[in-house]
């Protein structure tokens, strides 16, 4: 984040803060309850937002040596991420072109990949290089039966893949947000641990976690909420992503304002939503990525928390320090978040109410199911 802006928000905070407001969306928002319960629904996320969005899939720095690759499986389209040998990064679906077998699975290095049911095998390039008996496969044109590429777009050290494999104008699909990721200079974090979450939530409830400080003194009156205020935030859309900014106790604490300005990453948690499924949260020295995303049945998300670090632990010392982060992150969201929202999930399916109501100080909420609405050509008039 420029330093402008950072001094920008604060007096945003600051003025919040002296005058017991917060940011405020126009109107408040109804949403329907099926928005979170229909299988109808369900199935148009999958087919548009999982499958022709650009979703984000790791930070480059994972993918760094020639032959680095990992897997990707939950966006529906079983993804193949490979850094070839002159350093390009490739997406290709991970199947077979013999008879549909994964060619890889987790993550590692590999100079080829060999089919593990027949042994057809690919380059880094996803070439065909060799088929075993190949007398059988007389006249079958290997240059057609490479792996097939999906899109892929590496910048600001970060990688999105769109699986119906349409190019991807990442600058156009970040309306304003890239100069922001790439202050960050991720392409030098390093990946610490990811950890997987399965909870009985509508995947769209897990991002909601993140969208509002409304519930910190009440749910988290013990855990989060002692450290941060709640009710109050700045909030900034970038077309369908956004930006929450949330703060500390120590920032309204704080003797000199300026100090507390120009120290802001101290004192405050950055949030931003990656349209559709991403939520970065920036911390003083760390960032944990979140991304949701949807299971087999509505009430059903896979959640994967990622943490990213300024350099590799060299220590045991900074490893448990990481460690605890992780932890922390989990009693939080898992413990708290996730598991108030399953007893949610059930109450939906009881049909006490039809809708929700979204509070005009949830603005991220609200902007991050409105851009839903709009991507998948569900809008409705109504608003309050
Ligand atoms: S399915 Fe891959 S070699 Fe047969
Ligand atoms: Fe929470």
């Amino acid at each position: 984040m420029r330093p402008d802006t950072r001094s920008e928000l604060a007096q945003r905070l600051f003025h919040y803060l002296d005058t017991g407001t917060t940011a405020m969306a126009d109107a408040m928002f109804r949403n329907p309850v099926a928005a979170y319960t229909s299988e109808e629904r369900l199935a148009l996320e999958k087919r548009v937002l999982f499958r022709q969005c650009p979703l984000l899939v790791a930070f480059s720095s994972q993918l760094a040596a020639s032959g680095s690759y990992l897997t990707d499986d939950d966006a529906g389209t079983p993804i193949l991420l490979v850094r070839s040998a002159s350093g390009r990064l490739h997406a290709f679906a991970n199947v077979c072109r013999h008879r549909g077998a994964r060619v890889a699975d987790g993550c590692g290095i590999k100079r080829a990949f060999g089919c593990p049911y027949h042994g057809w095998t690919y380059d880094l390039d996803g070439a065909l290089v060799d088929i075993p008996g190949e007398e059988g496969f007389a006249g079958l044109p290997r240059h057609e039966h490479g792996l097939r590429p999906l899109a892929v777009v590496e910048k600001y050290g970060l990688v999105w893949v769109r699986p119906d494999a349409t190019p991807v104008d990442i600058d156009a699909h970040l309306a304003g947000l890239g100069p922001e990721l790439e202050s960050f200079g991720f392409e030098r974090w390093h990946h610490f641990e990811t950890r997987t979450l399965r909870p009985r939530i509508n995947w769209k409830m897990a991002v909601d976690t993140f969208l509002e400080a409304y519930h910190l003194a009440v749910l988290h009156a013990r855990s989060v909420s002692p450290i941060f205020i709640g009710n109050l935030c700045a909030s900034d859309a970038f077309g369908p992503h956004h930006r929450m900014i949330a703060v500390r106790r120590s920032f309204a604490d704080a003797r000199d304002r300026r100090d507390a300005a120009r120290d802001f990453l101290r004192h405050t948690i950055e949030l931003y939503t990656l349209f559709p499924n991403t939520v970065f949260v920036h911390q003083a020295d760390h960032v944990e990525v979140w991304r949701m995303f949807p299971g087999e049945r509505p009430d059903a998300a896979t959640v994967h928390l990622s943490l990213y670090v300024p350099e590799a632990p060299a220590t045991d010392k900074a490893r448990q320090h990481w460690a605890a982060n992780v932890q922390l992150a989990l009693d939080a969201v898992d413990t708290e978040d996730f598991r108030l929202g399953e007893g949610i999930q059930r109450g939906f399916a009881s049909g006490a109410q039809d809708h929700v109501t979204y509070g005009r100080n949830e603005p991220a909420l609200i902007h991050f199911h409105r851009s839903l609405e709009r991507a998948l050509g569900v809008e409705r008039r109504e608003s309050a």
